[in-house]
């Protein structure tokens, strides 16, 4: 008989967190502008803001902190990273930087020029933002699936490679320097691209000679779909299902804090030597020297553990069904939410959950303030307000989904706090429609607005 799957670790260190009243919560929020990320985090009972360097670490990684080579050129550290990263990508020449957005800029510094076009499944927004930076044009070939939350595809982060063959075909070579593939596909709701799919785009790519590099902060996660969902790929180990994604691919940016398993880190890999040292020339200018890149030597260590760590199975099943046991409670209490359910976090549907709320208003924002004020938890917006506005005619963007994400940290809450959650939902959804004004903006910054802006009630 089969049994059930549990977390494979048990917890040696616990910290506290406080619960607050709701009149709290009410001033707190208000002196907030009501901006989620302006909170303190002694403010928030479960923070869901993020899965980025929010995770815990193992006993491992501690023991690899303690052994850290701090030395400027040639740590030790650095070379268990980059023979870890060959492992397990098969990737040769490693650029370690202070996280994601840090390789996005390293690597866009040396590729992209203005008018260039980078396609791709849905850019998560600091890659937008690094492409839209240089004046390039992001351009979004995911399939059309990916936008109805109500509709069941095993990878909605799937490319249309008819909408990618057009870009690749109309356009010129040199006007496209790559492609990039998100996986997870964190911006469509952490869902999955498959390895059909992942094969397909990197033969167009071929076809075109254009490279294609990975978005890979949810690596991991993304092959513990594949094994799940792609039946060629049941009986294979999420490593040589790794391996198998990366094969296809000239290269990757990674954001650390996700399935590196770490609190703050990211790198660049790449297969060829003449795109590293393009790249190296920035990484040295923003970064630091290319054996640590903006990385303590201790921080590189625990990083190689954490790649190996979550790219086991039993890891990853304890991970992702967490998160789906959330989503199955809310369906259960008939809360909106997009589905399936994705791999990091779950994505509440705020134009079904409150159309009562003008777009205009911010109606995802709406409910990821209510769902602080009423629970102490918080989410965060991903729909008007994060997708900025349109940097040439300055225009709110209206982007097809209005979405509230809860995103799951690693290792971190267990599923009594999932329970608390969907209950606090549960109270919201029950008088939905009470909500009829959502919130004006009153200061907000050129770019990436969502991180600081203020906000007030209508
Ligand atoms: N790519 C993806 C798919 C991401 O989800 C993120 C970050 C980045 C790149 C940038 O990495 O934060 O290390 O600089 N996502 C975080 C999130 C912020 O909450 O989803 P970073």
């Amino acid at each position: 008989m089969e049994l059930p799957y549990a977390e494979p670790y048990k917890i040696k260190t616990v910290e506290k967190i406080y619960r607050s009243t709701r009149e709290q919560r009410e001033k707190w929020i208000r002196e907030a502008k009501y901006n989620l990320f302006k909170l303190k985090s002694s403010q928030v009972f479960i923070d869901l803001l993020t899965d980025s360097g929010t995770g815990a670490m193992s006993d491992e990684q501690w023991a690899e902190m303690m052994r850290g080579d701090e030395s400027y050129a040639g740590s030790r550290s650095y070379e268990l990273l980059r023979d870890t990263v060959e492992r397990i990508t098969g990737y040769p020449h490693l650029i370690p930087t202070h996280q994601g957005r840090g390789a996005e800029n390293v690597l866009f510094s040396a590729l992209v020029k203005e008018g260039d076009l980078i396609p791709g499944n849905m850019h998560f927004d600091t890659t937008k933002a690094h492409i839209e930076f240089r004046k390039g044009i992001p351009v979004d070939c995911t399939i059309d699936e990916a936008y109805d939350t109500e509709h069941y595809h095993p990878f909605k982060g799937n490319v249309d490679l008819n909408k990618l063959e057009k870009v690749l075909k109309e356009n010129p070579r040199e006007k496209i320097p790559f492609v990039i593939l998100t996986v997870t596909c964190n911006t469509a709701g952490g869902q999955p691209v498959s390895m059909e799919n992942i094969r397909q785009v990197s033969g167009l790519c071929r076809k075109y000679g254009v490279p294609l590099y990975f978005d890979a902060a949810r690596f991991a996660e993304n092959a513990y779909f594949i094994k799940k969902r792609e039946r060629a790929y049941k009986d294979k180990s999420i490593k040589e299902i790794v391996r198998e994604m990366f094969d296809y691919g000239d290269g990757m940016l990674m954001s650390a804090k996700k399935d590196g398993l770490v609190n703050i880190g990211g790198f660049i890999a790449l297969r060829n030597l003449e795109t590293y040292r393009k790249a190296i020339v920035y990484s040295i200018m923003f970064e630091g020297f290319i054996t640590y890149g903006g990385m303590a030597g201790r921080d590189m260590g625990a990083l190689a553990v954490g790649l190996d760590e979550a790219t086991e199975f039993d890891y990853l099943e304890s991970r992702v069904e967490q998160v789906h046991y959330l989503g199955r409670r809310l369906m259960e209490l008939d809360v909106p939410v997009q589905q399936p359910i994705g791999g990091h976090a779950i994505y509440l549907d705020a134009n079904r959950f409150v159309p009562t709320i003008p777009r205009e208003q911010f109606r995802a924002q709406a409910l990821a303030v209510e769902l602080y004020i009423v629970g102490g938890v918080r989410g965060v917006e991903i729909g008007t307000i994060m997708a900025d506005r349109d940097p040439v005619t300055r225009k709110n963007r209206y982007p097809k989904l209005e979405l509230v994400r809860l995103a799951i940290p690693r290792r971190v809450y267990t599923d009594n706090h999932m329970n608390y959650v969907a209950e606090v939902l549960k109270q919201i959804y029950d008088t939905r429609h009470e909500a009829k004004t959502g919130y004006r903006i009153v200061y907000e910054p050129p770019i990436l607005r969502h991180f600081t802006v203020e906000l007030e009630k209508i």
